[in-house]
């Protein structure tokens, strides 16, 4: 036997190698990536605990594997309100459905991952938590719910969990010390981790600024150009750019003079740069209930009107409405870190060195006699002019990208900012030199007013960089025309491209676009099946298990 060295960054660990590895099963349900990178981290940290760690996606996942795990550690988040991420759906559906296995005696520990921004916190992972239990499942470390914040305790709650999953031979023997780096406070070179994170982001130049709708437009489209000489900084089309905003001075001002510290200079700043200072998380209210010792935000925490009050509403509205003077550490104390924004990249790093391209919707709303604005577009839209800096960094997202072979066709299907990535793919391709049919399927509400890079896709068409284009302008008839109705008309011809290996990708709206899009392809797929839709369905989720049906959605 012997012993083997951990791999990991600094001193080498050693494990002895005879000892049996209990098997782990690492499971994650991810959506922007955030699970499926704890995933990873926590496959390699297992190792080192003399436990067998397999990572799979709840996409790849079934029953039947679930059912074979001996000891499982899961990540899942939640999305939206309350959902588990589009491509886990149906490992989710099935284990909480009567057709789940039994698991008894196995081991399990659940960390969700969500945003306190929305009321379903977490979800997802609680009931994956609850479900794992009554399936017989034996519970060896206590579920964590994280918000976005959540790289510092992720990495704490995994040492925990695996610790306790390890063999007890490895845990009586003082097991081996493991340091999860999880990036953030420790930067790491390991080259499938960025280097800059929301954590350590990159200051780059604004060095574009452009609305790209027309004066008449009910839109505010900013193109955004960051320049910067770091060759560190890199990124494929299909991932997502984080911009770290600052938040509205007017809106920082006016939080202050509520809650009485209208003249800390210091604190102004702190809070422009770093605090949420818009969310407002039940967890906030609870907070500022016991803060304040106040029995009316109490009661309102307790009664059926919470959710009414909390409905569109931010933190200057419960300041307003139940107004307490605190101090610099009590307010901070109730604020979670500014967290980043991810827009698409609509640039390729091959056309544009040292640049990262963004197309970014100004986000501008009423409620409550307030207007509200969007922190991080109208910190571009608003109070950013070319030659200063923003600062961003990157999120890899490996379920968005261009075909590896160049002569694939490709679909590119969006509505609005979600036709960000495209120009990014249609840059990349020419680079590349690739030669494959291209076709895009734009939507947005008015031809003249909010075609958005307009001018590029009539070059690329032009010089046959693009090979079709097809528009829906929502609002320049009286009936609304959306990009599936367009999608609809050209079935014939997208069956074709399917037949030639095209690759689909949709990227917008989830809610709208992304659903209705998806129930069209559906159609479109049935078709040549006598208009079956199951089989549409499934030939669908067979594109998707085939990584030929991609989708960026928000
Ligand atoms: P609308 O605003 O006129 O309803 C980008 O936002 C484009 O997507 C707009 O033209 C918008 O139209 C359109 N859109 C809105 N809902 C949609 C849906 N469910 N499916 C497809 N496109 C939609």
């Amino acid at each position: 036997a012997g012993f083997e060295a951990a791999q990991g960054g600094g001193m080498a660990q050693v494990v002895p190698a005879s000892k049996p590895r209990a098997p782990l099963t690492i499971l994650y349900a991810s959506e922007s990536g955030n699970s499926e990178a704890l995933a990873s981290k926590a496959k390699k940290a297992a190792q080192k605990h003399g436990l067998d760690a397999k990572v799979f996606d709840m996409a790849d996942a079934d029953m039947a594997l679930l059912a074979k795990a001996k000891n499982i550690v899961v990540y899942a988040a939640t999305w939206g309100e309350g959902d588990p991420p589009a491509r886990a759906v149906d490992f989710y559906q099935a284990l909480m459905s009567d057709a789940a296995p039994r698991i008894d005696g196995v081991r399990f520990a659940v960390l969700a991952l969500g945003d306190t921004a929305y009321t379903q916190f977490c979800a997802i992972g609680k009931a994956i938590d609850q479900r794992l239990e009554e399936l017989g499942g034996v519970r060896t470390f206590d579920r964590v719910d994280l918000d976005l914040d959540y790289a510092k305790k992720a990495a704490e709650w995994t040492e925990g969990a695996l610790a306790k999953l390890a063999p007890e031979d490895t845990q009586a023997a003082g097991g081996t010390v493991v340091h999860v780096d999880f990036g953030g406070a420790f930067p790491q070179a390991d080259d499938d981790e960025p280097k800059f994170t929301a954590e350590q982001p990159l200051e780059a130049e604004i060095s574009a600024l452009v609305n790209l709708n027309g004066s008449g437009s009910t839109r505010e489209t900013w193109h955004t150009e960051f320049a910067f000489d770091d060759p560190a900084f890199t990124y494929q089309p299909g991932d997502a750019i984080g911009l770290l905003p600052e938040n509205d001075p007017g809106l920082v001002d006016d939080l202050l003079q509520a809650v009485g510290l209208g003249s800390d200079a210091a604190l102004f700043l702190k809070l422009q740069k770093s605090y949420d200072v818009t969310t407002l998380s039940r967890a906030a209210v609870e907070n500022y209930a016991k803060l304040t010792g106040r029995a009316d935000v109490k009661a309102l925490l307790e009664g059926e009107a919470y959710p009414k009050f909390a409905s569109d509403r931010q933190l200057i509205d419960l300041f307003l409405a139940y107004p307490e003077k605190l101090t610099p550490e009590q307010l901070t104390g109730l604020l979670r870190p500014l967290p980043g924004r991810l827009y698409s990249v609509a640039s390729s790093l091959k056309a544009h060195p040292g640049e990262a391209h963004l197309l970014v919707g100004a986000v501008r709303w009423q409620s409550h006699g307030r207007e509200r604005k969007g922190v991080a577009s109208t910190f571009l839209g608003e109070r950013r002019r070319i030659g200063q800096t923003g600062r961003i960094y990157v999120k890899p997202n490996r379920h968005f990208r261009l075909p590896a072979d160049g002569h694939t066709p490709i679909i590119m299907i969006g509505a609005g900012t979600g036709v960000a990535p495209y120009r990014g793919f249609v840059e990349e391709r020419i680079a590349d030199g690739a030669k494959g049919k291209s076709w895009l399927f734009f939507g947005e509400r008015n031809f003249t007013n909010d075609f958005l890079y307009q001018l590029e896709w009539q070059d690329y068409l032009a010089s046959g960089d693009l090979s079709r284009i097809d528009v829906a302008f929502s609002r320049d008839q009286p009936e609304k025309i959306y990009v599936q109705h367009r999608i609809w008309e050209r079935r014939a011809d997208i069956n074709a491209w399917l037949q030639e290996g095209a690759h689909i990708y949709v990227c917008g709206d989830e809610k709208g676009m992304a659903k209705d899009v998806d129930a069209t392809l559906v159609k479109v797929l049935a078709e040549p099946l006598k208009g079956d839709e199951e089989a549409g369905r499934a030939k669908l989720k067979e594109l998707t298990k085939a990584g030929r049906y991609q989708r960026d959605i928000y």
